[in-house]
C-alpha cells in the first residue's frame, strides 16, 4: 500500500459539488462529538473497527477533523484526515450502495480542503486503496518508495485472547 501526494494549492472548488449532493438529498458536513457512537457503528459495519478507532482521534481535533455524508439523518459515508500522522487524509468510506455518486469525491475534497485550511501546502493519502479514484478526483500522484509507509507491521485482525475471562 503506497502513499499519494496531493498538491492542495490547486485543490479544486468544494461549493458545486457540496451544492449538486445537497439538491439529492445529501448533506456533507463536519462530524460532531455527540454523534461519535453512531458513527462508529457505521464504520464497524460497513468497514472496519481499525477504522472506527482511526477516525476517533479525529473528533479531539478542534475543528473536528472528520466529515460525514448523510440523508435524511442516515450516515452514507465518511472521509478523515489529521489523525494517524500531521497532514495525512483516511480513511474514508461510502457505503457499497451510495458509490458512484460522487459522495466519496465530495468528501475527500472537504476533508483535504480542511487540511488546506490548517496550512498544508501538500497532503498525503495515507497506505491507498484505489489510487485511481485520488488520480482523477484530486490530481494525487504516487510517492516513490512508500511502501510499508505508517501501517506497518499491523496487529492480526483476531485477538488470540478474545472472549477469555478477564483477570482477577
Ligand atoms: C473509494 C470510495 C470512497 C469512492 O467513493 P464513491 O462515492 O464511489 O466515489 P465517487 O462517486 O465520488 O467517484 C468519483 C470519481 O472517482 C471514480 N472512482 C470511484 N471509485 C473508484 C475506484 N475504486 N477506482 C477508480 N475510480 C473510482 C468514479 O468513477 C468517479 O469518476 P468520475 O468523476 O469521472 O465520474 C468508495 O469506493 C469506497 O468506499 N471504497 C471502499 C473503501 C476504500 O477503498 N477507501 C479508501 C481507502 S484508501
Amino acid at each position: 500500500m503506497a502513499d499519494m501526494l496531493v498538491n492542495l494549492l490547486k485543490l479544486p472548488p468544494l461549493t458545486p459539488l457540496l451544492q449538486d449532493l445537497r439538491r439529492a438529498g445529501v448533506v456533507v458536513r463536519r462530524a460532531a462529538p455527540y454523534e461519535i457512537g453512531r458513527v462508529r457503528r457505521f464504520v464497524e459495519r460497513h468497514f472496519t473497527a481499525a477504522w472506527a478507532d482511526e477516525i476517533s482521534v479525529g473528533y479531539a481535533n478542534k475543528p473536528v477533523s472528520v466529515f460525514l455524508a448523510i440523508r435524511e439523518g442516515d450516515v452514507l459515508g465518511f472521509a478523515a484526515y489529521e489523525c494517524t500522522r500531521r497532514g495525512f487524509f483516511g480513511p474514508t468510506g461510502v457505503e457499497e450502495r451510495e458509490r458512484g455518486k460522487g459522495i466519496g469525491k465530495a468528501l475527500l475534497l472537504a476533508a483535504l480542503h480542511g487540511l488546506a485550511e490548517m496550512g498544508y501546502a501538500y497532503g498525503i493519502i495515507g497506505g491507498v486503496g484505489p489510487a485511481e479514484f485520488y488520480a482523477s478526483a484530486v490530481g494525487a500522484t504516487l510517492i516513490p518508495d512508500s511502501t510499508p509507509g505508517i501501517y506497518a507491521d499491523p496487529l492480526s485482525d483476531t485477538d488470540p485472547r478474545d472472549g477469555e475471562a478477564p483477570p482477577r
